[in-house]
């Protein structure tokens, strides 16, 4: 029988318990001693009739102080669906419960009272199902009883709601009035709400579509155990985390990649020609691959991300904020790896959804995290797959779970983050930079940077760029310098002048300053760069604030006269084709970071107006 999961979230005394309590109670699901229970217990109290809530507050805690305090699992079924219901607390301190009791959740229930309307709290139950991407939301109007069942008051709040919703990521939302108290809507279509023309909340729990929210489609098989009962037989034992997978499949073994075929899948109750998302199965492939736990089995041509860094959601769970820096443990399906949190991007404003600039994260926040693992992790994106989206951070020393997390993909390299698509090969993993440009600057005690000279030939750009990197050398700087001759007599030298050649030209040279910049140099290159766009991408490379764009002009019948190699007189003459200023075309910087003049000045007082420009930009000290 299919099973649906829900959790329930509300205020305090939304009236959370009293639904649940009415739920079991009049679909007959309740037995008689315990019937017996809740009246003696409500007597107790010295109140009147039954009170339904006891039926549910199965924590001791909870029966004397009135209040939920952590996550309680309960079960029930129907003829046509079992239930398991994560009961989690509503006040503000308890996001934890909320996120450890949603995180497998098909449906949250969000309990709204009718007098009240839409609250904060009601706002944090939605956003973190959303965040959670619980793909379906039931928000009940309770205590529909205490307003004259009022159809425009329940309007009033869908109303609300909806502006609220807009903001989230949640498909699918129903709005149920109901009273959990009367039972109006809860099993038994209410006599009261005739205006009301949905299903009950029992019958939309019953019916509401789960099996497409399931990830059917991408096999991931974490191994969990290497299972050796003799000699000849080697399986590898675990929880299909989602898609499915047939017996003679091709496969592939993470992290080694090797390719392989399914032999054959079994269960406790036998051998299988197929399982899926959910089984737990010893799954035994044709080749002797080195497998062990953490490893993880996927289609051959269906492969996860495979990376060590990874842009998060974390729900911080611990007394202790969580720091940046430190080393924790995270386990992600059957893989146990270190961590640091490299960044912490931005709190969420889990009422508004706001985002908020903070260094920590505190008991119960949400942030925007990026993190780097020791090992690689094979993840999906939390969005496509819960199971290999989500992880859980571990504290080393006591083996307390701190926090939990969801994976919205690898942190994006400048790669990503381009407006221009940009190529890599085929099969090929960005690796993340092996020492980081801020522990090099640090070493250097000083910043890197891009100083991109433009203009035409004989304007002075290499010239003015070599005497530039000499300076910077002479105060002990860390300096490279690309040029544009230079570059043609090697990495370049296969390239002419056309548009297309150019264009390439300034790529190569793009990428060799980033790297360069990377690793910590004031990269200074001097090329004629005569298209926009071109010195555009090499802006797109680096860090803002760090790349100089400096235009070099000078009037042109100057140059002419100056002509130091001769090219001038042979362009003029036809000589040569695409000559930059003569018969080809340069695009002057719209908004560079610096204009100087070569026509009347010499280069060393060039030199100085370019190194003051460093100064004032915190490049070099003064
Ligand atoms: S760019 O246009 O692709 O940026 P780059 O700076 O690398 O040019 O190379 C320019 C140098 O190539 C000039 O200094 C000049 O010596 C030489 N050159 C040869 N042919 C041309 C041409 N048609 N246009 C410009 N420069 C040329």
């Amino acid at each position: 029988m299919e099973i649906l999961r829900f959790t329930t979230a509300g205020s305090v005394d939304d009236g959370k318990s009293t639904l649940i309590g009415r739920l079991l109670f009049d679909s007959k699901l309740i037995f008689e001693d315990q019937l017996e229970d809740i009246q003696n217990a409500t007597v107790k109290r010295g109140e009147e009739g039954i009170n339904l809530a006891l039926l549910t507050d199965g924590l001791r805690a909870e029966r004397e102080q009135n209040i939920t305090i952590d996550v309680a699992y309960r079960y029930f079924a129907t003829p046509k669906r079992k239930f398991i219901i994560a009961d989690t607390p509503g006040h503000e301190q308890y996001t934890r419960n909320m996120v450890t009791g949603a995180s497998t959740s098909d449906l949250a229930i969000i309990l709204v009272d009718a007098r009240k309307g839409i609250l904060t709290q009601s706002k944090r139950h939605a956003s973190i199902s959303s965040l959670l991407q619980i793909p379906h939301i039931v928000v009940c109007i309770n205590k529909m009883d205490l307003v004259d069942y009022s159809a425009d008051r329940f309007d009033e709040i869908v109303d609300d709601f909806e502006i609220f919703a807009e903001k989230l990521e949640v498909d699918d939302i129903t709005y149920i009035p109901i009273s959990a108290l009367k039972g109006d809507n809860i099993v038994n279509k209410s006599e009261k709400m005739p205006w009301y023309k949905g299903s009950t909340l029992l019958y939309h729990l019953e019916n509401v579509n789960i099996i497409s929210d399931k990830n059917l489609v991408d096999f991931r098989f974490p191994v969990q155990y290497v299972i050796r009962p003799h000699q000849d037989f080697r399986g590898f034992a675990g929880r299909i985390a989602s898609g499915s997978v047939k017996k003679g499949e091709r496969v592939r073994v993470l992290p080694s990649g090797l390719k392989s075929t399914i032999e054959s899948i079994v269960t406790i109750d036998g051998e299988l020609e197929e399982a899926k998302a959910g089984d737990s199965v010893v799954i035994s492939i044709t080749d002797n691959i080195d497998i062990s736990r953490g490893d993880m089995i996927v289609r051959e041509k269906n492969l996860p991300t495979v990376n060590n860094r990874q842009d998060a959601f974390l729900c911080w769970m611990n007394e202790a904020p969580l720091e940046k820096g430190k080393k924790y443990i995270l386990r992600h399906t059957t893989k146990t790896v270190n961590v640091y949190v490299k960044e912490i991007v931005y709190r969420l404003n889990i009422n508004e959804l706001h985002r908020e600039k903070t260094d920590e994260l505190h008991l119960n926040d949400i942030g925007r995290v990026e993190l780097e693992t020791s090992q690689p992790l094979f993840f999906d994106p939390y969005i496509n797959n819960r199971g290999t989206g989500s992880f859980i951070l571990i504290d080393p020393a006591t083996n307390v779970t701190l926090g939990a997390g969801m994976i919205k993909s690898a942190v994006a390299e400048i790669e990503d983050k381009l407006d221009i698509p940009r190529k890599k090969s085929p099969n090929t993993v960005w690796e993340g930079w092996n020492i980081a440009r801020a522990v090099r600057e640090k070493r250097n005690a000083h910043r890197a940077a891009v100083i991109w000279f433009t203009g035409l030939s004989g304007a002075g750009k290499t010239t003015i760029g070599r005497q530039l990197e000499q300076r910077l050398f002479a105060m002990g700087l860390q300096t490279t310098l690309l040029d544009g001759d230079q570059m043609r007599h090697g990495l370049c030298s296969d390239l002419g002048f056309t548009e297309y050649d150019r264009k390439e030209n300034i790529r190569r040279i793009s990428e060799t300053a980033r790297l360069m910049f990377e690793y910590g140099n004031i990269v200074i290159c001097t090329f004629i760069s005569p298209f926009a766009n071109d010195r555009g991408f090499a802006r797109t490379l680096i860090e803002p604030g760090r790349f100089f764009e400096v235009f070099i002009n000078c009037n042109i019948e100057t140059l002419k006269e100056r002509d130091p190699k001769g090219l001038y007189e042979k362009a003029l003459k036809g000589e040569i084709k695409n000559f930059t200023g003569i018969s080809s075309p340069y695009e002057v910087p719209e908004n560079p970071e610096l204009i100087i003049d070569s026509t009347l000045t010499s280069p060393d007082l060039l030199v100085d107006i370019v190194m003051k420009k460093l100064v004032e930009a915190g490049i070099v000290k003064g």
